[in-house]
């Protein structure tokens, strides 16, 4: 069996807590040479840099990143200035164009959000104008941007099994950016209609209404930067918290999977976070990589566990994380 390099990037909080377990987990799973590297608010402190040019390079060189979460210096701390996001650095930097949230219990909720990652409105173009005391931030939709992330969404529902890509935009107001992403969208859909993939398109606003109504309309979703981290968020809550969402970043050269969850302060230290978000990014890892076997495994292990009530505080259980890792490792050993 292929050994895997896979860069480790723990970060701060809880991501300290939830890594390991993943590490654990996907150790029953394969081979894999674990290459541990710093970023975040700690290796700030330490090192003077959230991201240090070795953790890049490190990530450029294995076959998938595995990260856990980072800390963010609140807005007027000192450092805040020299303090350059390492997330968003590495979505830059490894051009990691699709961000891929899955929203599922495991029970009667299961669609998929796909998010365009590097442009739109958070294209970093931001100016003040002192002149007209205007603030402006530039909506950057391209047509590239569009076609490859659009794509990426139906190349996805092929290789699922899902039947449905659902464009999601605000066309109405937004003529020309959501006017061209909508374009493209039915553009590349005719190809897809051989392979019986429907495509439909709904604005925004009503869609925020819609997964809290009716999420079982949804199968895929496809939208640009800022509606998808709204919506993807907005999703989880489906999932009685974040305890349940893993996330990839994927691009044409590298994946790097992660739990949408942030560094919890709040619960650090104690025990009690809940690995599955990051031990769910971990299955979407190995199906990256090709070991769509074991991801399926593991993914029916979280399901099982689920199913029998082994889970902690945030799910309404009484397991600390050690405890679930282990019911995981219970579930494994039962099938392997
Ligand atoms: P958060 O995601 O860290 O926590 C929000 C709430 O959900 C907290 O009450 C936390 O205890 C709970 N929670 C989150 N994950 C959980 C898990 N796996 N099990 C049980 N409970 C869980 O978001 P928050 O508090 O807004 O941010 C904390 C720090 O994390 C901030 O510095 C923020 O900037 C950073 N952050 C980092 C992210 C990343 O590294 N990708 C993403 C989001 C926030
Ligand atoms: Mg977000």
């Amino acid at each position: 069996m292929k050994t895997y390099k896979i860069c480790v990037i723990e970060g701060d909080g809880v991501g300290k807590e939830v890594i390991p377990e993943t590490v654990q987990v996907l150790e029953e799973l394969g081979n894999f040479q674990f290459i541990y590297e710093h970023a975040g608010y700690e290796c700030f402190k330490k090192y003077g840099s959230a991201i240090p040019e070795r953790t890049l390079k490190s990530a450029k060189e294995c076959d998938a990143i595995l990260f856990g979460a980072v800390t963010t210096p609140k807005p007027g701390e000192l450092e805040k200035k020299l303090y350059k996001s390492p997330i968003l650095t590495l979505r830059k930097e490894l051009d990691l164009y699709a961000n891929i949230r899955p929203i599922s219990n495991f029970k009667d909720i299961d669609f998929i959000i796909i998010r365009e990652n590097t442009e739109g409105l958070y294209s970093g173009r931001e100016y003040y104008n002192p002149y007209t005391e205007e603030a402006i931030a530039e909506r950057v939709i391209s047509k590239k941007g569009c076609h490859r992330i659009i794509k990426f969404a139906f190349e996805y529902a092929l290789k699922h099994h899902r039947k449905k890509v659902s464009c999601i935009h605000k066309a109405n107001v937004l003529r020309i950016t959501d006017g061209l992403f909508l374009k493209v969208f039915y553009e590349l859909s005719e190809y897809y209609r051989r392979f019986n993939i429907i495509a439909d398109d709904y604005l925004v606003d009503a869609t925020a209404m819609y997964i809290l109504k009716n999420p079982k309309m949804f199968d895929i979703i496809v939208t640009t930067n800022l509606f998808g981290d709204i919506l993807s968020d907005e999703a989880s809550g489906l999932l009685g918290g974040l305890g349940l969402a893993p996330s990839a970043n994927i691009g044409n050269s590298y994946g790097l999977f992660e739990p949408v969850h942030g560094s919890a302060p709040d619960i650090a230290g104690k025990g009690v976070v809940n690995p599955l978000a990051s031990i769910l990014s971990g299955a979407m890892m190995l199906y990256y990589l090709g070991m769509k076997e074991e991801s399926k495994i593991l993914r029916n292990a979280v399901k099982s566990v689920l199913e029998k009530g082994h889970i902690t505080p945030d799910l309404g259980g009484k397991l600390k994380t050690k405890e679930v890792t282990n019911k995981i490792l219970e579930e494994l050993n039962k099938i392997i």
